[in-house]
């Protein structure tokens, strides 16, 4: 028998209204099923909504400091659970343990500095313009929040938005994908093991057809966090903006990283590689493209193809494999339909480049680390986000043909420069339009207390994480005391 799994509303442990189901296996080996889940419908949302709404009538009078310490309660269980939590991810979505204890270490990270903010969310207090007068602004939660997140990091995106959300005093749905709902149900047995109250949160599983469009579409939904495709992104956003809700996107990326001739190459070879395989290249944040100089690009990218093709790909779990697989069959699919785009389009395919399904690797979505070199930037495979481990070399003959490359794509999340000259690394933290740049660092890896999020296509202007993220989970209002015991208008009688 299948291990089977609820969803949880009103601070119950309860099937999908419709008792559907679906399976999740694991992507290193379709016939390993994890467990079936709720396939929700719009009536699951509509009860976990009318919960997290009346829940929001005390929650949000709940002192934040206090909302605090339940996350740190959560942070403290999170800890304790670390290794099984590490497991269960790397069981449903393929990435090794020690990518998957790094995701849970960003969950853990995320509830101590949310639990913190506790004691702060601060506002401003200012002069009057008039006597006797006293002017301060606060932040006040919004409401019900509903949080789409991807499979990516089932744990970490989540608690950027979750913890967030419950310090400012909103109540939350969460819809997980539906490749990685085993974390997420965890999540939230520990969420209820720490204090958070009945309502609170609530957690349905499904389809993005059926439970994210209802929840977007919810009308006692204020708030919609999504983080996923540009595609689906445009879509919610529509629908959104009809709506006058708050939404917040964080889609796709690009992501370049740039080799000066003057760079320590051994260091940009290793941010590279770790930049564009690390999770089978499936961050936001992967590295997408290299941008590097004339001038060392043949060492580079040989460099870059001996060590790819070393990379031991296999199941997450053993701790000797480096790459695990890609998500899903479909995720596969397109993976091999941009290999043969880029060969049309006439890229030089220098490794990789097909399925991996030899020995281990028979019943997953294996695929070779692959690097194209020869790479024009206006080509497809330089312009559109593939998500997996591909890697596109461009070359380049100056610094400002190098920031010019990186800038032109439509996305703009995460970016990087490999040089040793002080004046080029300060020009391209100035002149690179993402939302994130490293120097003489990969492209991914951000830390939680900095903003993260992206310029153009890759956003609607938000950031998650840091403090930015309370601009989303919040509405300032601003106050005015008047203790003059008269009428004064502002404006008018001091001028
Ligand atoms: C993502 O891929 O959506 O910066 C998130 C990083 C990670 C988070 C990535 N800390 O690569």
């Amino acid at each position: 028998m299948a291990n089977l799994f609820s969803n949880y509303i009103d601070g119950k442990w309860q099937p999908a209204k419709s008792s559907k189901t679906f399976e999740n296996r694991s992507p290193a080996n379709h016939n390993d099923l994890i467990g079936l889940f709720p396939a929700s419908d719009a009536a699951d949302v509509d009860a976990a909504v009318s919960a997290a709404k009346k829940a929001f009538a005390s929650w949000r009078l709940v002192p934040a400091p206090k909302r605090g310490e339940i996350l740190y309660r959560v942070g403290e269980l999170l800890k304790q659970h670390k290794e099984e939590l590490a497991r269960i991810e790397t069981c449903e979505m393929g990435k090794v343990l020690k990518e998957t204890r790094g995701d849970v270490q960003e969950g853990i990270d995320c509830a101590f500095l949310n639990a913190g903010e506790g004691r702060r969310l601060f506002g401003e207090t200012t002069p009057a313009e008039l006597p006797d007068k006293f002017a301060m602004s606060v932040r006040m939660p919004i409401g019900v929040c509903g949080l789409i997140t991807p499979w990516n990091f089932p744990l970490a995106i989540p608690t950027w938005k979750l913890f967030p959300a419950l310090i400012c005093g909103n109540t939350v749905v969460l819809k997980p994908a539906e490749d990685t709902p085993h974390t997420a149900s965890r999540f939230f047995e520990i969420l209820v093991e720490a204090g958070v109250p009945p309502g609170v949160v609530n957690l349905v599983h499904g389809r993005g057809e059926e439970v994210g469009a209802a929840l977007v579409r919810h009308r006692d939904v204020q708030l919609v966090s999504f983080t996923g495709s540009a595609a689906v992104g445009r879509e919610i956003a529509s629908v959104c903006g009809q709506n006058l809700k708050r939404v917040s996107l964080e889609l796709g990326g690009k992501n370049g990283q740039i080799v000066m001739e003057d760079a320590d190459l051994e260091l940009a070879v290793e941010g590279a590689l770790w930049g564009a395989f690390g999770t089978t290249g499936q961050r936001c944040t992967a590295t997408s493209r290299l941008i590097v100089h004339r001038a060392v690009a043949a060492k580079v990218t040989d460099a870059l193809v001996a060590r790819a093709e070393k990379i031991r790909i296999g199941d997450g779990l053993d701790e000797r494999v480096e790459m695990g697989p890609l998500i899903n069959q479909a995720a596969r699919e397109k993976v091999l339909r941009y290999i043969e785009i880029g060969k049309q389009e006439s890229a030089r395919l220098r490794t990789g480049g097909a399925i991996q399904n030899s020995g281990n690797c028979a019943n997953g979505y294996f695929f070779q680390p692959t690097i194209f070199d020869q790479v024009k930037p206006t080509m497809r495979i330089a312009q559109e986000e593939i998500f997996g481990p591909v890697l596109s070399i461009i070359e380049i003959g100056s610094f400002e043909e190098a920031i010019a490359v990186l800038n032109g794509t439509p996305y703009g999340l995460s970016s990087s420069i490999y040089t040793n000259d002080v004046t080029r690394a300060f020009r391209a933290m100035r002149d690179i339009e993402t939302g994130i740049t490293y120097i003489n660092g990969p492209t991914i890896g951000a830390e939680v207390h900095l903003p993260f999020g992206g310029v153009k296509d890759t956003g609607n202007g938000h950031r998650e994480a840091g403090t930015a993220v309370y601009d989303i989970f919040t509405e300032w209002k601003s106050i005015y005391v008047d203790y003059s015991g008269k009428l004064q208008k502002a404006q008018i009688d001091n001028n």
